[in-house]
């Protein structure tokens, strides 16, 4: 993960939207999250023109959660500046509400009511089982398994996850 910023100079409360920016014709992660962000700015309009828009972009959804196996509901809470590196088997469940600038790997599952408040960075394969809540720069280690709620800044690791000792 140390390819990746994970500094705290991201910020947690900031949504920087370059990061969500499309970079070339194969960027699954970023097309994928890009059909969110247009059904949801379709279905907020609430005309008949945007109902037909946004059915366009479910249909997209459609397509970009058959590519990389994952399922984001399209009714997510996801706050700007989301990466999703490596977008396969993906799973986050529509209760769960996504922080600014925050970082998931692949294979992660975000299962209930599960929030990230800003740049939580999540671990290939990790698992967090809500309802919890993870503070403002967090990190979650791969495969770790996450029950309990994790404070502003803290590395878990393991399961069940525990901080790392410092
Ligand atoms: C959790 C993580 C961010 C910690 O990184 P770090 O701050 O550099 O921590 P260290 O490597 O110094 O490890 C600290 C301790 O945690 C343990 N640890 C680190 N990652 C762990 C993990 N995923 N599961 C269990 N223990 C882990 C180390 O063994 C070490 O234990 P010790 O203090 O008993 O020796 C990192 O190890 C990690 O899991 N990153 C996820 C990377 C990833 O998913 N990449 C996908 C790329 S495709």
């Amino acid at each position: 993960m140390n390819a990746v910023d994970f500094s705290a100079a991201v910020s947690a409360t900031e949504a920087d939207w370059d990061r969500e920016r499309i970079r070339g014709f194969w960027d699954p992660g970023r097309k994928l999250l890009r059909s969110i962000r247009k059904y949801q700015a379709a279905k907020h309009r609430e005309t008949a023109f945007a109902n037909l828009i946004a059915r366009y972009w479910a249909l997209n959804h459609w397509f970009w959660s058959l590519v990389t196996q994952s399922e984001i509901h399209l009714n997510c809470s996801i706050a700007g500046g989301l990466l999703l590196p490596h977008p396969t088997g993906i799973i986050i469940h529509p209760a769960c509400e996504i922080g600014p600038n925050c970082l998931i790997f692949h294979q992660v599952t975000l299962a209930g009511a599960v929030k990230l408040d800003g740049h939580c960075d999540i671990g290939a394969g990790a698992k967090i089982l809500g309802p919890v809540r993870l503070g403002r720069h967090v990190q979650v280690g791969a495969n770790a398994v996450v029950l309990q709620d994790v404070t502003d800044g803290n590395i878990v690791v393991g399961i069940p996850a525990r901080p790392v000792s410092s």
